[in-house]
């Protein structure tokens, strides 16, 4: 393996880094004490082009490549987690089902409205009742002529109210199981669609969260994306790439939390010296290190078999389930580290730790993950 960046790529992480610290670290606990969706930053992100920065030029992106998409994602989590599941949820799953399953048509419609951050780009998979067992939703299409007539309800949408097109997955032949499962592009002004509840998290405050319904909503056949029973299909391989996402916001939180205990840890004197001089912080930081350089490693292989276009579904879980176990342990540790300031919001480790709980859980749940690398273990890898 080598993970020997071209100057592209460290130019598009410079950037990216640099506007991070700037504009979105310096906002990041207030976004997480309103807990309202930032658009201003999400503009200016969109006008940097960062919100397309693995779309094709073509398409008004920038055309980076996945594994530099993958840093920006890190670095913006490292200012804000809430700002890089807006970013990763706006074009893993929301941009990438166009760009790879779309109509030429379909792509110049959505794309460059997408990649310049004119309309945000969400995923509708979850139902109440179909979490972990995806194959299990409910949610209706019936074909009426041009037109498919939606019914049902999703839930823990990501860029629920804020995005201008979600690609949503809706059962069109009951009894196929996931070949009975299309995937439809519903515009948030779609008649008979709305917007439901926003949820109140734990943490990734500023990040909407809410549930959408469909009540005979008409969506045209030319929004259907893929063929009719497709879309199960579509869903999967679309979260191999969206899972190397999360991986990469878990790696962005636990470096946050890591520099935050070191550098914490080394202004902060008990018993006459700094804590980092003390044998057990040592081998805590120690730790806390090791864990995220092996997340690192984890997370650019993974994004580097995606880049090539190789099969990365083991790997995409295995970066994820690892980076996002890595989020939470090493903020928790900080937290730890920071002692009494540690749980009050003078600092930011609370939020990290809030923030890393949920990379655990989205995106498929980490059991999800070692299910999936447990169905794909080969003999002698
Ligand atoms: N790529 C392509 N196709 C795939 C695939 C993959 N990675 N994984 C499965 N498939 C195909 C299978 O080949 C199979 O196809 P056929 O029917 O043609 O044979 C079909 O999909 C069904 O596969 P399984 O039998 O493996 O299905 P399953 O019911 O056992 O479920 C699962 C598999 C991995 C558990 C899946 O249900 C899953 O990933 N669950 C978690 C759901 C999830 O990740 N939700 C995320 C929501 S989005 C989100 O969280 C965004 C956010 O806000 C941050």
């Amino acid at each position: 393996m080598d993970f020997n960046l071209s100057i592209e790529q460290l130019e598009m992480r410079n950037l990216v880094r640099n506007f991070a610290r700037e504009v979105i670290a310096p906002r990041a606990a207030e976004i997480d004490e309103t807990d309202e969706f930032p658009r201003d930053i999400v503009r200016q992100m969109g006008d940097l082009g960062m919100l397309g920065l693995p779309i094709p030029e073509q398409y008004g992106g920038v055309g980076a490549d996945f594994v530099a998409y993958m840093m920006a994602i890190e670095e913006i989590s490292y200012a804000s987690a809430a700002l890089g599941v807006i970013l990763a949820v706006h074009t893993s799953v929301g941009s990438f089902p166009i760009l790879y399953f779309g109509t030429e048509a379909q792509k110049q419609r959505y794309l460059p409205e997408l990649a310049s951050g004119r309309i945000i780009g969400a995923f509708a998979l979850t139902e109440a009742d179909a979490g972990s067992d995806a194959v299990a939703i409910r949610t209706r299409a019936v074909r009426d002529g041009d037109f498919y007539i939606l019914n049902g309800s999703k839930v823990f949408i990501t860029n629920g109210g804020e995005a201008g097109v979600y690609c949503v997955f809706a059962v069109t032949n009951p009894g196929r199981g996931a070949r009975g499962i299309t995937t439809f592009l519903v515009d948030a002004d779609t008649q008979g669609f709305r917007v439901g509840k926003k949820e109140k998290k734990m943490g990734l405050h500023g990040s909407a969260t809410c549930e959408l319904h469909f009540d005979d909503a008409r969506v045209p056949v030319k929004n259907r994306l893929g063929e009719e029973g497709q879309g199960f299909s579509i869903a999967m391989r679309l979260l191999d790439g969206g899972r190397v996402g999360i991986a990469a916001q878990g790696l962005g939180i636990a470096r946050a939390a890591l520099d935050a205990a070191y550098a914490y840890t080394r202004q902060r004197k008990q018993f006459g010296q700094e804590l980092a001089q003390f044998q057990g912080v040592q081998f805590m930081l120690a730790d806390m290190a090791t864990k995220v350089e092996a997340a690192r490693w984890l997370v650019y292989h993974a994004a580097q078999l995606r880049q090539e276009g190789a099969d990365c579904t083991r790997e995409a879980s295995m970066a994820k389930l690892f980076a996002t176990d890595t989020a939470m342990q090493v903020t928790t540790d900080a937290v730890q580290l920071f002692g009494g300031y540690g749980y009050i919001k003078d600092y930011p480790v609370e939020r990290y730790m809030r923030d890393a709980k949920i990379t655990q859980i989205y995106e498929g749940s980490n059991q999800i993950q070692r299910v999936v690398i447990a169905r794909h273990l080969q003999p002698n890898q």
